[in-house]
């Protein structure tokens, strides 16, 4: 075990909300790598039964539900889950538009279910006439499992969201298609579920027969901007290739002192309750409980954070770092084997087909709508077809999946529902 004191100095301060978010001090930001076998492990936390995304579906709320296990060309095996037709409409035999939702870091399918019907999207579409498919990235409660490795082997947490794209994408959303029968699907991504999107067809533009459009809720891209302590801290040195990074597999986890520290900082509000601040998911992208479904929090706090691998937080890093949205960077010699230059190549957002939403707010502590302005003019005028800004001054990075009702109808649900129907025809 080794402890790394943070060597940077920067310190820069946001406004979010009329409260100042500083960046942790070098003494401040104490974080601890583990080597070896426990790669990936403590990210990931036990999910009591009751907070499962087939529990809350069938059990509590009494939808139809369907799990699938889906195995990826480089072995994963992913659990994918759909709500096939909606109770209130029993409209099982008809003909439905498909749609795929995808969770951001940290998270799972859950995310768009835990709030119930009348205010999670998966209801939501389910209830206007979508069949409905929730995807589970590799590493996540769902998703851990391999034809031949065993998630305790280090080799198992060897991916970033690169692969996440790449592989798991196509190999559900094929699935998917398949099952329903549908020829093209509608895609929906939240934060780290709009990068996949991004990186996917940028890599591979030929999916735009797939996907007749996206939809992506607060999407990393560029992130040059984010005011996320977590994220603005790790980056001088997790962003960039050094003896730790250019490890095959590590996990990095903040100490207790760090994770107090930044939990004061996440609670947006001072009258906030520090305790839940602390909870992985908050302290990265900040917690602000107002338009929260307040009598949820804690069912919210059993289901993340699910597990990850800690190259998906270290090329978060680097894109935070390089100002760029690039490949993982390996290091020099590494990168000359992998893509034949020392740094790694940009994804050609340029390359992209799929008409593209973006939906964004100024809340968010992660993605800023400078970052979201500078990406969406990467893109071709074709496929970036619009730029929705919630007019809602306070609605945070998770109000795009956890907001309660009136909040995510008002703000998010309409401009969403109409672009999905135009997008759609
Ligand atoms: C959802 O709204 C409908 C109609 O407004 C109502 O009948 C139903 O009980 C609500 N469901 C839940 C779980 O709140
Ligand atoms: C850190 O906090 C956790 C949870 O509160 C506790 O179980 C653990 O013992 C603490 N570790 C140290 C080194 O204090
Ligand atoms: C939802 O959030 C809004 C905005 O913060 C708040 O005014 C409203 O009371 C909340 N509604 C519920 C049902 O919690």
């Amino acid at each position: 075990m080794i402890f790394v004191k943070a060597l940077f100095s920067i310190f820069c301060c946001a406004l979010v909300c009329g409260q100042e978010i500083t960046t942790p001090s070098p003494e401040e930001l104490k974080l601890k790598l583990t080597f070896g076998v426990d790669l990936g492990l403590p990210i990931e936390y036990d999910i009591p039964e009751d907070a499962t995304t087939p529990y809350l579906v069938e059990t509590r709320d009494g939808y139809p539900f369907e799990k699938y296990d889906v195995v990826t060309e480089d072995g994963y095996i992913l659990g994918l889950h759909r709500i096939p037709y909606s109770k209130k409409l029993k409209n099982k035999r008809s003909r439905k538009p498909v749609v795929f939702l995808m969770h951001g870091l940290l998270c799972s399918s859950s995310v768009y279910v835990i709030n119930g019907p009348n205010v999670s999207l998966a209801y939501e579409l389910s209830d206007r006439g979508y069949d409905v498919y929730m995807g589970n990235a590799r590493g996540n409660t769902y998703s851990k499992r391999h034809v031949s490795l065993s998630p305790n082997d280090p080799k198992f947490w060897i991916f970033d969201w690169n692969e996440i794209a790449i592989y798991d994408l196509p190999a559900m959303i094929n699935f998917a298609l398949k099952k329903s029968k549908a020829r093209n699907l509608q895609y929906i991504g939240h934060s780290q579920g709009g990068t996949v999107h991004l990186v996917l067809n940028s890599v591979n533009p030929r999916f735009r027969r797939k996907i007749s459009s996206a939809h992506l809720l607060a999407p990393g891209c560029v992130m040059s901007n984010t005011d996320s302590p977590v994220f603005k801290g790790m980056a001088p040195i997790f962003g960039q290739p050094n003896e730790y990074a250019s490890q095959t597999g590590f996990d990095v986890q903040p100490t207790n002192e760090t994770i107090d520290l930044l939990g004061q900082q996440a609670c947006l509000q001072e009258s906030e309750d520090k305790s839940i601040c602390q909870n992985l998911v908050f302290l990265i992208t900040g917690y602000y409980t107002n338009n929260l479904v307040q009598s949820n929090i804690n069912e919210i706090l059993k289901t993340v954070p699910s597990g990850s691998s800690v190259r998906q937080l270290l090329h978060f890093s680097q894109v935070v770092q390089s100002k760029t949205f690039g490949q993982f960077n390996f290091g020099e010699e590494q990168n000359v084997q992998k893509y034949g230059t020392s740094t790694p190549p940009d994804y050609p957002l340029k390359k992209i087909k799929v008409p593209t939403y973006f939906y964004y707010s100024e809340n968010d502590i992660i993605i800023s709508t400078t970052d979201i302005d500078i990406c969406a003019s990467m893109m071709s005028r074709k496929a970036m077809k619009g730029k929705r800004l919630v007019s809602l001054k306070t609605f945070t990075h998770m109000d795009f999946v956890w907001g309660n009702k009136t909040v995510s109808r008002k703000y998010l649900y309409k401009n969403l529902f109409k672009d999905l129907r135009r997008a759609g025809r």
